[in-house]
């Protein structure tokens, strides 16, 4: 048996035979709500459990005790607002207890929301009490503020899933990751989340969580993120190529996570291991700056938020790394924790002169990025 999803129960609000096909005929009748495939991607998020025990975008009192507290009302432990936002004139035609169909740009209806709540809220105490700051240069700060000034609650039923272009033999479902770990027969099982290509801190950290898990889950994050991270595909492509040669296949495997980035640090984190356990994952990595941008977190904030926490009510294991660098006189990989030399034996390039020996065809260090994910990146950023 593998770990239990967040609450004890994975939740499914994935409608199927009969039942799907009387809704997807009632939703003709039904006010239609047009979504971005941000929102829609969050409603089939809640429906395949990848946010258990969330069965459908939060009503107000969930809300307010999410942005406050940390916790649903129910108790559990939750740390990010999973909300939908309308404008005004959108929502005054909208009643309790209604149904709407939740549709595309083009008007194809992939859900039902049984509308339980609608309410106003106050975006820049979300964006303090969530992000940490109310500057619109934060760009998950920057979403709060494009969202609509009225939430709406309630649960989901969703009827259609939507269709990708990448990364299909990738998209497994909770529950499908949860069938792969019980066949594999692992117990600990750790999860990673990334936004970037594989670098080699990020392989010295994964390989040592893997030396005390049974297997590694791979779940980088192909949701939306701000214009100047890597491309998706090219981020998928370099684990594509050390998966095949440097990873042990047996012990390893990657599910692309579908969520949009946040950039909300340690909030974040604990809701990226929150998804991971949903994944059946029992540990979950949290390296330097979890999810971070620019300035706005410390260093190690992604680490100290789960101290606010009893370890039962997190229920995955955060496994927590300093920041991990190749040192010359060590002659390997290593950490403040484990490195007794001074920074000039360290290798170390910022990310932007990274980025600029990449645009010139120039592979960074071995030391820092494998030649081979060299290769892809410079591919990426030529293109
Ligand atoms: S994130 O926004 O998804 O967290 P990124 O892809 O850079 O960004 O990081 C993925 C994970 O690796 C995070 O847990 C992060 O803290 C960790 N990490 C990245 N670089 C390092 C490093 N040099 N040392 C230790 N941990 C790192």
């Amino acid at each position: 048996m593998s770990i239990e999803a967040h609450g004890g129960k994975l939740v499914n609000r994935v409608l199927e035979g009969k039942e799907r096909e009387d809704l997807l005929k009632k939703a003709i009748e039904m006010p239609q709500l047009k979504l971005s495939v941000r929102d829609l991607t969050e409603a089939e998020n809640i429906a395949i459990g990848l946010y258990s025990p969330l069965e459908g975008f939060m009503n107000q009192d969930d809300y307010i005790e999410v942005v406050e507290e940390m916790h649903l009302i129910n108790g559990l432990a939750w740390t990010i607002p999973i909300v939908l936002g309308v404008s005004k004139e959108e929502s005054e035609s909208l009643k309790i207890g209604q149904d709407i169909a939740l549709t595309d740009s083009e008007g194809t209806v992939y859900a039902v929301l049984h509308l339980e709540d609608k309410y106003e809220y106050n975006q820049e105490k979300e964006a303090e009490w969530v992000y940490k700051t109310t500057d619109i240069e934060h760009p998950g700060v920057a979403k709060i503020y494009e969202r609509g000034k009225v939430l709406l609650g309630g649960k989901i039923s969703l009827l259609r899933r939507i269709q990708h272009k990448l990364f299909n033999e990738y998209r497994l479902d909770p529950k499908d990751v949860r069938e792969l770990i019980e066949e594999q027969g692992w117990k600990r099982v750790v999860g990673f989340q990334t936004r970037n290509p594989i670098h080699r801190a990020h392989e010295y950290i994964q390989k040592c969580a893997l030396e005390i898990c049974d297997a590694l889950l791979l779940t980088p994050l192909v949701g939306e993120t701000k214009g100047t991270d890597v491309p998706v595909e090219y981020r998928i492509e370099s684990y594509e190529v050390v998966m095949d040669k440097i990873y042990p296949q047996n012990r390893t495997d990657l599910a692309v996570f579908p969520a949009a980035m946040r950039y909300a640090g340690p909030r974040e984190a604990v809701f990226h291991a929150l998804c991971r356990k949903n994944y059946g994952c029992t540990h979950f990595i949290v390296g330097r700056d979890h999810a971070g941008v620019g300035d706005y977190y410390g260093t190690y904030e992604a680490q100290e938020i789960f101290d606010n926490f009893k370890a039962e009510e997190i229920g995955i294991e955060p496994l927590c790394f300093e920041h991990a660098f190749y040192c010359k006189e060590c002659e390997s990989m290593a950490t403040a924790k484990t490195c007794p030399h001074s920074q000039e034996a360290h290798i170390f390039l910022s990310g932007t002169k990274v980025r600029g020996l990449l645009k010139e065809g120039k592979k960074p260090p071995k030391e820092m990025t494998r030649p081979e994910v060299a290769d892809v990146l410079i591919r990426g950023m030529a293109r």
